[in-house]
């Protein structure tokens, strides 16, 4: 690897030094310029207060920042220990995660702590849940509100698992966004937007990209913008038998949106869930299949949605199921567009391995005594593993190799079906419990192949 380069985007304030490297990445950085020496690469540290917790910020993100100088560790993606003789930390902290190094650590490399600026960020998870509208007249609702970040998100960003980089392609474009919208870059000079558009077959982890992508950056950005909501539009349900009350619902809720909007501190994510359905409701209205009453819907929402994408503070994240062009003309001029495809071998995997060991966790898997501490080895250090098979515990290398062949055998199937297959398999189990993990994967392997056999060409 060669010098490494901060790849981090961090806002910490306003008046803060921009620092590009030489990729063109933007690092914040709230001391004087050039204070970053070239070869520091900047991760960060995410720190998740109890919720118990009143302390301020500030003094946590000191205290953190004062901890790690003290511990000489290197740096990988997990958690970090809260050291228990630091009382203040032991009193707020619930958890401490150092997140995105693995660009960095790739062919073995370690991260040491001289090489690394931390960038610590702290927040407290709002444990209010989503809220939804509720009329009260029997009316679907028309979106849900969740105050980010959420702890019904806690842990999604780190469970999804893609090919690598496209989680953190996608949280360094929509960093950039606003950071230029922060710096005031004239739009009519450079141009950019903040419109996500994620796109691919049904199954592929899209909707809850969105929502984690949504919970990542309102941690990252926290300083900058203290309060950050998610408001997911329920399309379908605008579309309603109650097509009469449709343009009022719309009405209402971007009247809502707006409000949030004007305040400058609050950053708002909007999800629109598979958009070609606008797309569709509009074409069936137009050829005359459906009422009239709905293109007004939709044209109104997509009037709405225009308007909004010109406020700073807010993001618009899109998905949908299909591939093609999709005519809605806030989409496709989203400049954040990555398509979602179905698990690789790799990504594969590492799914099914984190399935396993949440089974070992809860020991619903187990059969010999040390099982619970059973941790299989991550696909990186798969092959290693299976090339020194005389100086690895047999039982271990046995499942690894079974892992390895469920995954292959689950070529095709989505994210989705994936995260179902152990619970397919163990229903299929003669003795559910404290079954044995070889055995259980065995049973994975047949129900992948019958899984598999089912999809359709
Ligand atoms: N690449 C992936 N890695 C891990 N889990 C995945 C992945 N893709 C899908 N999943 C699982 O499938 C679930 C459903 O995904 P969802 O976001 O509804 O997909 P989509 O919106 O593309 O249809 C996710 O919550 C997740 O548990
Ligand atoms: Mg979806």
């Amino acid at each position: 690897m060669s010098t490494p380069s901060p790849m981090e985007i961090s806002l910490q304030n306003p008046q803060d030094t921009v620092i590009p490297d030489q990729n063109g990445f933007i690092a914040v950085d709230s001391a004087p310029s050039p204070s970053l020496p070239q070869d520091k690469v900047l991760v960060s540290v995410e720190v998740s207060l109890k919720p118990s917790s009143t302390a301020r910020i500030d003094d946590v993100r000191s205290a953190v920042e004062r901890m790690l100088e003290k511990r000489s560790l290197s740096y990988t993606d997990g958690p970090v220990p809260v050291p228990p003789d630091d009382q203040f930390l032991t009193e707020n902290v619930q958890r401490i995660c150092i997140c995105d190094t693995d660009e960095w650590v790739q062919n073995h490399e370690i991260l040491l702590f001289w090489q690394v600026k931390p960038v610590v960020h702290v927040f407290q998870l709002s444990e209010e849940g989503a809220c939804e509208d509720v009329s009260g007249d029997g009316q679907p609702s028309t979106f849900n509100e969740w105050i980010l970040p959420a702890k019904e998100f806690d842990g999604m960003w780190e469970s999804l698992i893609y090919e690598s980089g496209l989680k953190q392609r996608l949280l360094r474009y929509a960093a950039s966004a606003l950071l230029f919208t922060e710096k005031g870059v004239n739009p009519f000079l450079v141009s950019w937007n903040r419109i996500v558009l994620l796109h691919g077959p049904p199954g592929t982890g899209k909707t809850s990209l969105c929502k984690a992508l949504a919970q990542k950056l309102s941690i990252r950005f926290n300083s900058r913008y203290p309060q950050c909501q998610l408001i997911e539009v329920n399309a379908h349900s605008l579309f309603s038998k109650w097509f009469s009350e449709s343009g009022k619902l719309v009405a209402k809720l971007f009247q809502k949106i707006q409000e949030m909007v004007e305040e400058e501190n609050n950053l708002v994510f909007v999800l629109i869930d598979e958009v070609e359905s606008l797309a569709a409701a509009r074409k069936a209205a137009l050829s005359g299949s459906e009422p009239s009453d709905s293109i007004r819907v939709v044209n109104a929402l997509l009037t709405q949605l225009d308007k909004l994408k010109s406020a700073p503070n807010v993001i618009i994240l899109t998905t949908s199921n299909i591939t093609a062009a999709i005519d809605i003309a806030f989409v496709d001029r989203a400049d954040i567009k990555a398509y979602v495809g179905p698990p690789t071998l790799q990504a594969r995997y590492e799914i099914l391995r984190s399935c396993l060991q949440e089974l070992i966790r809860t020991g619903i898997l187990s059969n010999f005594e040390d099982c619970e501490s059973l941790m299989l080895p991550n696909y990186g250090s798969l092959k290693e593993k299976l090339n020194m098979p005389e100086v690895q515990d047999a039982r271990t290398l046995h499942m690894c190799k079974q892992l390895l062949e469920t995954a292959e055998a689950c070529e095709g199937l989505s994210g989705r079906s994936l995260r179902k297959l152990p619970f397919l398999g163990h229903a299929a189990l003669a003795s559910p419990y404290g079954c044995d993990p070889s055995k259980f994967l065995s049973t994975m392997i047949d129900t992948a192949r019958r899984e598999r056999s089912e999809l359709p060409d």
